[in-house]
């Protein structure tokens, strides 16, 4: 089984795959995490401010293509693999794609708590535009959505597991 986990900055995509893939016997991969990886930066606003947000673009469609044919796996993504049609092409093949839904108020007091915020959420109004052009996407890619307000880690995953094995 494939699965891909999609939805806005700051909702849970990386803790939820690593506690899914427990669950569930499967590997875990981090897209933000290979690009790290690869980049030899610091962090992901170190990718950003020195080599521009194309760049890193570009290396997010480069490990999506890799992962096109990969198996036994959840997958958590960075926000913004919606925007690309080939990258969801890519990520989609094979896979159930999962929204991670969660309010944009949950999102900001999640993300204020952080000590490094992501580099497209550091403004609060230009961040909720963003929410609004992304919301109909990751509704449009995704195969199931689970909503995550008010649900701790543990009822989010069974939710999950239950709405793969069709119950
Ligand atoms: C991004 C989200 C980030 C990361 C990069 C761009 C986005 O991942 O990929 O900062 O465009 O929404 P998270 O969703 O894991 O924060």
């Amino acid at each position: 089984m494939k699965i891909v986990l999609i939805g806005f900055m700051g909702s849970g995509k990386t803790t939820i795959a690593v506690l899914l893939a427990n669950k569930m016997n499967l590997k875990v991969v981090d897209i933000d995490q290979i690009i790290l990886k690869k980049s030899k930066r610091k962090n992901i606003n170190e990718i950003f401010e020195t080599d521009g947000e194309k760049k890193f673009r570009e290396m997010e469609l480069q490990v999506a293509k890799n992962l096109e044919g990969v198996d036994s796996v959840v997958i958590a993504t960075g926000g913004g693999v919606v925007m690309n049609r080939s990258i969801m092409r890519f990520l989609g093949k094979n896979a159930k794609v999962i929204y991670l839904k969660k309010s944009f108020d949950k999102i900001k007091e999640h993300i204020s708590l952080k000590e490094i915020r992501p580099p497209l959420f550091q403004n609060v109004a230009s961040s909720r535009r963003l929410f609004k052009l992304r919301v109909p996407l990751y509704e449009q890619y995704a195969d199931m959505i689970i909503n995550t307000d008010n649900k701790n880690l543990t009822k989010i995953v069974r939710e999950i597991m239950e709405v793969l094995n069709g119950r």
